[in-house]
Order: structure tokens, then sequence, then C-alpha cells
């Protein structure tokens, strides 16, 4: 069965198939309006969204289901100390599919060892967030008309925007892309995402400490915001929040057919004077959110039974008494999750569920 955890889990005619319905869902809607009817999706968020839960609402009732979930885990048995795999186990017996969003790290891949049912990641603490990922793809293809050849700007938090993360990843399935990091030193790219992504699958990247100087070479620049709820130190996070900051002056040195990209929300990080510029892509970016989670609804109930896209045959786990991840937002210290442990190509020892480095 397909799950959607990480966004590698598509190989790259599974992202074009994506994309390619979601394309073909703008253009004639109403040829997808009952194409769900009677299946249900369940949205299971423990941590808070607007966009990402609205828009598989929006997405599921537009292709003609039903939806059930909670928005506040609170309300579930959750606060009785019911576990993640226990909930999907159960409410895998009244939906079809399952989005869930955790401030757990790793949270989505131990519920997708034990449920019956697709899995969405809709974003996991600051590791992964493949949805919004599928939506930035679509939303670039759509401005740009290509992907392939790209160079992208990711300016601001960059250490713990996970979807930063995701779409560097999702960029290595693309040719000939170039990635520049803007960022302050307390927010740089994590190694494990140059190493094992940018190094090894062959993106070139480089790091830069202004906007400015790379504003013209840019064909999208795609900016974040810095997450005060991914910090443990306040005075940190005071110290680093207002560090890149768009606004017209820096728009003017940028091409003419730019697209700027945000997942949001935002705080300060883009002025609202920017907004009228055409380049301005984010607000039409929430909206391809939704075609984008029709289509790959649509996609993971087509393929739930079809062994040609069950989750690409991975690595074996590595199993060591004697180590443990050290990531407290980790599943594994949070639940009873198993310590194991993927090894990367250069020897590096990574934890199973959120890739923090063990040795
Ligand atoms: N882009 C995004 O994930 O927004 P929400 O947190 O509102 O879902």
């Amino acid at each position: 069965m397909k799950h959607l955890i990480d966004p590698m889990d598509l190989s790259k005619e599974e992202l074009d198939q994506i994309i390619t319905l979601a394309q073909d869902i703008i253009e004639h809607r109403e040829k997808y309006q009952d194409s769900q009817r009677y299946r249900k999706l369940a949205t299971l968020f423990y941590e808070p969204s607007t966009r990402t839960r609205l828009s598989f609402t929006s997405a599921m009732m537009e292709l003609g289901g039903n939806v059930l979930g909670f928005s506040d885990a609170k309300s579930s048995s959750v606060s009785k100390g019911e576990t993640v795999q226990d909930t999907v186990r159960v409410v895998g017996c009244f939906a079809d599919v399952i989005a869930m969003r955790h401030h757990i790290e790793g949270a989505q891949l131990y519920a997708s060892e034990v449920s019956r049912v697709p899995i969405i990641n809709a974003g996991d603490g600051s590791h992964s967030h493949p949805t919004q990922t599928l939506t930035d793809l679509l939303t670039i293809q759509r401005e740009l008309g290509h992907i392939d050849g790209i160079t992208i700007g990711f300016c601001g938090d960059l250490k713990f925007g996970r979807t930063v993360h995701s779409l560097i990843k999702a960029l290595s399935r693309y040719k000939d892309i170039k990635v520049v990091l803007i960022a302050p030193d307390e927010l740089k790219l994590p190694d494990y995402i140059k190493q094992d992504v940018c190094d090894k699958l062959g993106i070139q990247y480089k790091e830069v400490s202004t906007m400015e100087e790379v504003m013209p070479e840019l064909d999208v620049l795609y900016m974040t915001r810095v997450q005060q709820e991914r910090f443990l130190d306040l005075e940190e996070f005071d110290r680093v929040k207002d560090s890149f900051v768009l606004d017209c002056a820096k728009m003017a040195l940028a091409k003419k057919e730019m697209a700027v990209l945000h997942p949001l929300p935002r705080v300060n990080e883009i002025l609202t004077e920017v907004d009228a510029d055409p380049r301005a892509a984010y607000f039409r970016q929430v909206e391809n959110g939704k075609f984008v989670r029709m289509a790959l609804i649509t996609k993971l109930l087509e393929w739930k039974d079809d062994p040609a896209h069950d989750m690409p045959e991975g690595e074996e786990p590595v199993y060591d008494a004697t180590l443990r991840c050290t990531n407290a937002k980790c599943i594994c210290n949070n639940e009873h999750a198993p310590h194991k442990f993927r090894r990367s190509d250069s020897g590096t020892l990574r934890c199973w569920y959120c890739d923090s480095k063990i040795r």
C-alpha cells in the first residue's frame, strides 16, 4: 500500500501523475465532482493548521466524499493516553484514507507501520511536509511552465522549516536544479539535508548571507517564517526573527518572471506591499494546495491495492541496543516506538523515524 510520509515515497513517475492530474482537475473540475462519492477522509490534527486541514477537507468535499476527524487532539481519546498506532488502527475502521499532522517527528511513519488505510503526512514537527511540497511543485509548474532547470532561493528558517526540507528532497527528482540558501547562522539548513540530499543526489547549492546578492539570479524565491514554536530558547528566537524581510525594493532587483512562494502563514517576512506584485504567487499557491490534494487522495485510493505502487523498497533497519535517538521530539522518545536506525552511504547512522544523526 502507498502512504505519503516523505516526498521520496513518490517516484518521479508518480509525482508526474499527481501533478498532471491536479492540472486536469483545475481545467475540468466538473469531471471529478463525484469521483470519490461514499469515500471518507479522516483528518487527525495534533497540531494547529489552517491551510493544510481545510484544503484537505475542501478537496475531499469537492471530490464528493466525506470528512471526519479532529482538529484538536485534546478533544479525542489521545487526552486519555491513546497512542498514535492505536488511534490509526481505530480510525482506519471508519475512514478510507487518513491525513495526519503531528508535532512529534516520525509519528506518521510509525502510524503507517500498522495502518490498514493510506496515511498522508500533513506535517511532522520540523521534519517533513510532503503535501506542501506537492503544492509547491504544482505552483512552480504553473507559474513558470517548468520545474527542471530552475534556480530556487530558500530564505529564512531553513533549520526548522519542514517545507524547505521536503521541497529540496523532491527537487532532487528534477534536472539541473540550483539551490541558494539564505539564512542566519542559527537557522541554516541541517547537515543531513546537505549531505544526504544535495551532495548525494546531485543538487548544486550555495549559502549566502544577503538576499540582495542573489535576487537577480533566482527563478523562484521561497520565503519562510521563523517559527517561534520550534525554539526552546526564546532569546534566540528574538535575535533572528526579523533577519530577512522581502519588500518592493528587493523585488525590484529580481527577474520579471520570478515567482515568490511562501507556505504561509507569514508574520512579517514578506511586507504586504509585495502582495500586489504579479510575481507574488503565495495566495495562488494556497489554492493549488486544494487541487493537488484532490489529485493525491484520488491517486492513493486508486493505488491502494496495486502492488506496483507499494512503498519503495528501502534499506533494512539497523537495530543496536547500545544506541538511542536523542531527539526529544522524535516518536521513539514519546511512544513505545523502537529505537532503530538507517545507515547512509557515508556510513552515518540516522534515526529511522526523525533522521537525527546518531553517530
Ligand atoms: N502551509 C501550511 O502548512 O499551513 P498550515 O499550518 O496553516 O496548515
